[in-house]
């Protein structure tokens, strides 16, 4: 194909995914290591321009939906979708804007309910704030807000449950994540919880909780308790990875594309796009790294071992300032 945006495998990659910070104002364990990352100058993040420049690229090559930190990418033509990720911390500031600005869809990373356990993980305060600004959404959204929650054993685990109750009545899917790791995240197999065990908690406590079809390029396999109003999702990337059908790629602040979360091959488009390159040299570019992509990354014995950006240099969760 001389689509720049097929793989090898026949994968079609339409889902870009922008991280338009290294910043965040949460120090999440499994995030980032205690240390903390080196930042990079800012002479070196890619500019306003240089992301509108990216984006405009990559959806003139079939990308349909972008998931990012915050931009005004809805004039692209061509762009169906605009997600975001985000801690969730400034929300009840920023809800209305972010849909004015044409946000469709809102993913809200939330660990735990309970309060000093939300400053235990992120180091920080905050759990109240992110908590309003997820019902707000819930009522302003059309499309449910999906709570993100990590699972990890002894830390969490115990709250699956109560994580379920939140899709009763609002207007949200929650999605438990295995616990991957990442450079200085201190993941330890012991800390995973299988999405199989997920399962069988939950079903204890609700004996008809069913599982769904799924979109063809899912991360989340859904499941649901009947009369709830609300999905719950599980991310197995560790127990059953889901390579075969991604359809991601990422840019990294830094300029990086990144045409696995796992993989740690990357190419900057941020010194291509300075030294003047021609828009095909770019094409040229983008293509050699997407056929460079593997058949598969995720799993248990690929990652487990496997040198990678800490997630905050990745997939930053910072809400727009
Ligand atoms: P939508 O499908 O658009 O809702 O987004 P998402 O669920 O992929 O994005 P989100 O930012 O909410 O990420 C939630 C979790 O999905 C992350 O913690 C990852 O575990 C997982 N995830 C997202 N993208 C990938 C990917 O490319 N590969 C793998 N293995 N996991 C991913
Ligand atoms: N394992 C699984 N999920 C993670 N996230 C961040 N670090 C990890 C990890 N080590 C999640 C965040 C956010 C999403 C983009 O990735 O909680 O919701
Ligand atoms: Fe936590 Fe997200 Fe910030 Fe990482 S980017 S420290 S997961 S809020």
């Amino acid at each position: 194909s001389d689509n720049p945006l097929v793989d090898l495998y026949g994968r079609r990659h339409t889902y870009l995914r922008l991280s338009l910070t290294e910043r965040c104002n949460l120090r999440c364990q499994y995030c980032m290591p205690a240390e903390g990352v080196k930042l990079t100058e800012k002479n070196k993040l890619l500019t306003t321009d240089e992301v509108l420049k990216i984006a405009e690229l990559f959806v003139k090559e079939g990308v349909n939906k972008i998931r990012l930190t915050g931009a005004n990418l809805k004039r692209i033509e061509g762009l169906e979708i605009v997600a975001m990720t985000t801690n969730g911390l400034v929300l009840t500031r920023q809800l209305v804007a972010l849909q004015k600005a044409g946000l469709d869809i809102l993913n809200v990373s939330l660990d735990t309910l309970i309060p000093e356990k939300y400053e235990r993980i992120t180091r920080r305060k905050g759990w109240q704030k992110v908590m309003m600004g997820i019902d707000l959404a819930a009522q302003l959204g059309y499309h449910p807000v999906k709570v993100n929650c990590v699972v990890m054993k002894d830390f969490n685990d115990d709250e699956i449950v109560n994580f379920v109750e939140l899709t009763k009545d609002k207007n949200i899917d929650v999605r438990f994540i295995e616990y991957m790791p990442f450079t200085g995240n201190r993941w330890e197999v012991d800390k995973l919880v299988p999405y199989k065990c997920m399962v069988d908690k939950i079903r204890a406590a609700y004996p008809d909780f069913y599982a769904l079809d799924n979109g063809p390029n899912d991360t989340s396999k859904g499941w649901k308790v009947p009369t709830y109003r609300g999905q719950v999702g599980f991310i197995t990337s560790m127990t059953e990875h889901f390579c075969g059908s991604c359809n991601r790629l990422r840019i990294t602040a830094d300029g990086n594309l990144k045409v696995c979360l796992f993989g740690n091959s990357e190419v900057s488009l941020r010194d291509a796009i300075r030294s003047d390159c021609s828009e095909d040299d770019l094409r040229t570019l983008i293509g050699a790294a997407v056929r460079r992509k593997k058949k598969q990354h995720a799993g248990m014995l690929n990652i487990s071992r496997m040198e990678n950006r800490p997630m905050i240099l990745i997939d930053t969760l910072k809400p727009l300032s």
